[in-house]
This record gives structure tokens, C-alpha cells and sequence, in this order.
């Protein structure tokens, strides 16, 4: 039988799918099925992008609560379908009126309304304080189209540290993130840390999240924005206390001077091709608060708000033209430019650690 012989024409009144499959492909339709689905009920429990997998007090509480909410709902699942399997196959007879009434009340009214009611009072009472005080640092990240402004306020800084496209925060303390939109709106989501808040334009929203423990993760925009909604991702960084503090330090200070003649020709062509108008190099003539911060670009685990990976090739692709990776990107292309030039550029932004 040839693959295609199982596959399910169907015609009005064509009474059950089990009348039109084939013999022989009963197992067939399950499979496919159930290939569809497996991916998707798996994608969400590991990786540095998963609600499942936790490394933040509030990440953790949320998942605590869905397992339970899981739990409660495959208990409710079995219980119906077994009355109903009863009622179907071990005794079909009709209930009396009597009875029947008082089941519906009982199931129908009474059970949904307690369990209901105490499930929601038990999620609030757990729910996360995302407004909850931090200890000290202050983040300040703004959703741009299409990539995160990030300003650090350490307690008692009057300039911030500029950084863009990624988060860095200390582990054991809790971090206030202040959130504010530039022309849209876009959400702030961290699923390893904790929940989403929305960046709404003309308004600050605030949230705070307590790291556990450190590591790598991704974060999302997770409110259609425009062209590039999906290409609009940050990565983020959790660092033990005193790792941060050294971090910090050094994202603080000025750019790397280029090494090489290739990295200190394309620091040239970076200042003759004015990037500097948009973009701010710390200890160079680069001002521009228009596009991200480029001090310590390299250090970023990724390029173009999580767009492409850290490396010369992709700055390149960049350079060459921003909309071919991220269709609607305001930085223009600069294709015009000979191949040398733009691999000099590379050159130097790839030094700046
Ligand atoms: Cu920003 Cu979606």
C-alpha cells in the first residue's frame, strides 16, 4: 500500500473518518497526529528560552503553578472521561430524574465553583510580585524598532551605562527593570527569569526579577510590533555578585582601542562614513544616541537584537544591508561601500570587547 492511498477524501455526508480510512492506515492518521503535536508539547521544557526551565525565583513560582494547574486539569480530564466511558460502556441505563438533577447541581454547579474559586485564590496568593522593590540596580530598557535600548543604573549612578540587545544582572539580588516604548508598543519577556510586562510608548512600566542562578538565556519580544516583531530578541546574561560587579566595571569604561592595521583602518572608515551619527562609541568622536550602543558590541552574545550570532561574517551581512536580515530596519545599507571597507568595519567592531 503506497502512502497515499491513506489519505482521507472527504465528501458530504461522510458519516465517521474511521468509514473513510482505508484498511491498513488505522495507525496512520495517530502517528501523524501525534508527530504534529509531540514537537510542540516538548518545545517549551528546556533550552534558555523555557518557562519550564528556571533560573529566577519569579520563573520558578510561575512554574510551580502550572505544574499544579496541569496536575489539577489531567485529574479533571480523567475523572470526566471515566464518567463518561461509564455511562457509554458499564451502565447505560437512563438515571432517575431524581438523581440526575442532582448530579448536574453537584458536578455542574457546585464542583467547578469550589475547585475554580480555590484555584484562583491559591494562584494569586502565589503569583509573583513583578513590582516588588529591587535591591539596588536599575535597568532601563526601551523596545525600539526593532531592538532593546538598556541603560544600567547602579544605586546611586546620575549617568546611566549604555548597552543595547542584552541584559546582564547579578544572581541572589533583585534587579528593578523600568520599561518604556519608543513608538509601539512591545513586550518584555525573560521566561527563564520571570513573567512579560508590556513597553507601552509615553508610559513606564516597571517590573523586578530575582536571578537564581547564572547563565545564558534569551529573552523575546512578545507583542506584535511591526515588520520584525520575530527578529526583535535580546540574550541575558546572570552573573554571581562579584562577576557583576567586575562586568560592570568594564562595561562602564571606554571601547578597546583597535589592534591591527585591518581594525584600525575600519575605525576610520566608521568615523568618514558618519555610523557615529547614530551610533556611540565610548572614547571616540562616535556620539549618536540614534541606533545601539557600540562600546563593548563584541561582548554581546549576539548581533542585531538576536538576529545573527557574534562573529566578522555576520557583522558584515549586517553592514551590507540591515533589512535583508531584519526587513524594516532604519539602518541603511551600505553595499555601496567596497568589500575591504566593510570588512575593515567588521574588523573593528569585532574588537570591541
Ligand atoms: Cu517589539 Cu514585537
Amino acid at each position: 500500500m503506497r502512502p497515499s492511498d491513506c489519505r482521507v477524501r472527504v465528501s458530504p455526508g461522510a458519516p465517521t473518518l474511521k468509514s473513510l480510512t482505508p484498511a491498513g492506515c488505522a495507525g496512520r492518521p495517530r502517528r501523524a497526529v501525534f508527530a504534529l503535536v509531540a514537537p510542540a508539547l516538548l518545545a517549551a521544557c528546556g533550552g534558555p528560552q523555557s518557562a519550564l526551565d528556571t533560573a529566577g525565583s519569579d520563573a520558578a513560582t510561575l512554574s510551580h503553578l502550572f505544574y499544579v494547574m496541569l496536575a489539577g486539569a489531567v485529574v479533571l480530564w480523567l475523572a470526566m472521561n471515566g464518567l463518561m466511558l461509564w455511562v457509554w460502556r458499564i451502565d447505560p441505563r437512563p438515571m432517575p430524574p431524581r438523581y440526575a438533577r442532582r448530579l448536574i447541581f453537584a458536578g455542574g454547579i457546585v464542583f467547578p465553583t469550589v475547585v475554580l474559586a480555590a484555584l484562583l485564590s491559591w494562584g494569586l496568593s502565589i503569583m509573583p510580585d513583578q513590582r516588588a522593590p529591587g535591591d539596588g540596580l536599575r535597568v532601563e530598557v526601551t523596545g525600539e524598532q526593532w531592538w532593546f535600548r538598556v541603560h544600567y543604573w547602579p544605586e546611586g549612578a546620575t549617568e546611566p551605562v549604555r548597552s543595547a540587545n542584552e541584559i546582564v544582572l547579578p544572581v541572589g539580588s533583585r534587579s528593578e527593570i523600568t520599561l518604556e516604548a519608543d513608538q509601539v508598543i512591545h513586550s518584555f519577556w525573560l521566561p527563564s527569569l520571570a513573567g512579560k510586562t508590556d513597553m507601552i510608548p509615553g508610559r513606564t512600566n516597571r517590573m523586578s526579577m530575582e536571578p537564581t542562578e547564572p547563565g545564558e538565556f534569551r529573552g523575546q519580544c512578545a507583542e506584535f510590533c511591526g515588520d520584525s516583531h520575530a527578529w526583535m530578541a535580546f540574550t541575558a546574561k546572570t552573573m554571581m555578585p562579584e562577576e557583576f560587579d567586575a562586568w560592570l566595571a568594564a562595561e562602564t569604561g571606554p571601547a578597546a582601542q583597535p589592534e591591527g592595521a585591518l581594525a584600525e583602518a575600519g575605525r576610520e572608515a566608521f568615523m568618514a562614513q558618519g555610523c557615529g551619527g547614530c551610533h556611540a562609541i565610548r572614547g571616540t568622536p562616535a556620539r549618536g544616541r540614534v541606533g545601539p550602543d557600540l562600546t563593548h558590541l563584541a561582548s554581546r552574545l549576539s548581533l542585531a537584537a538576536g538576529a545573527l550570532p557574534m562573529t566578522r561574517a555576520a557583522l558584515v551581512r549586517w553592514i551590507e544591508d540591515p533589512a535583508a536580515v531584519k526587513p524594516g530596519a532604519k539602518m541603511p545599507a551600505y553595499d555601496h561601500l567596497a568589500p575591504d571597507t566593510i570588512e575593515a568595519m567588521a574588523a573593528y567592531l569585532e574588537g570591541l570587547e
